[in-house]
């Protein structure tokens, strides 16, 4: 069986997808809710869900990344995972943290990798005209929101759409794409998951 982190910032909804999905036959169950906030909607859902929580605040490190990530990292030594899922996590991690768990760390970007990295990606999608948006689940890697793909659900981009209402739609994808990709990860399958 193996052992799943979760980290996150805010509402935790992907989290708490992710959490309902591993139970039964899943080869995954969750051991660690992260956030680096400790307002954090997600952390009273993962409580009640029976997950045990953590709070690493990066504020006081004061920009000393290396610092915060080593606050991190003991964190999920405790922990033991196997897996680490980023979800809704807004701290960007440096190489130092993210190479010892190159193959093992996953995130949920809200656009159709490799469009529109960073930040604001409905309305980007919006102002470009495009006809077709969606979220994606990549393997994490030093380049933000880069790294192997491992799964993408698209959704159409309707007239009148504001970036809230593109946003919303997207997330109820976000919500299928993710379970479907972290079942497959834990059972060792890397096969890209494409919906709808
Ligand atoms: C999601 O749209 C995710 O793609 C993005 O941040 C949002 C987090 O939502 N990175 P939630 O906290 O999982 O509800």
């Amino acid at each position: 069986m193996k052992r799943v982190a979760i980290f996150i910032s805010g509402g935790g909804s992907n989290m708490v997808t992710l959490a309902e999905s591993m139970t039964g036959d899943h080869p995954a169950r969750p051991v660690l809710v992260l956030s680096n906030n400790e307002d954090a909607g997600g952390l009273k859902k993962a409580a009640a869900m029976g997950i045990p929580t953590a709070v690493v605040d990066h504020r006081p490190f004061k920009g000393d990344r290396p610092g915060f990530e080593a606050a991190l990292q003991a964190e999920l030594d405790k922990a033991q995972p196997d897996i680490l899922c980023l979800a809704g996590f807004m701290r960007v991690l440096t190489a130092g943290f993210v190479e010892p768990w190159k193959g093992r760390m996953l995130n949920i970007h809200p656009s159709l990798l490799p469009k529109y990295r960073g930040l604001h990606t409905h309305a980007r999608a919006l102002e470009a005209g495009d006809t077709e948006h969606g979220c994606t689940v990549h393997e994490v890697t030093p380049e933000l929101d880069d790294g192997p793909l491992l799964g993408q659900a698209r959704v159409p981009v309707l007239t009148g759409d504001t970036p809230d209402s593109l946003a919303a739609r997207v997330l109820e994808m976000e919500h299928r794409l993710y379970p479907a990709v972290l079942r497959r990860f834990a059972a060792g399958d890397k096969t890209p998951v494409v919906l709808p």
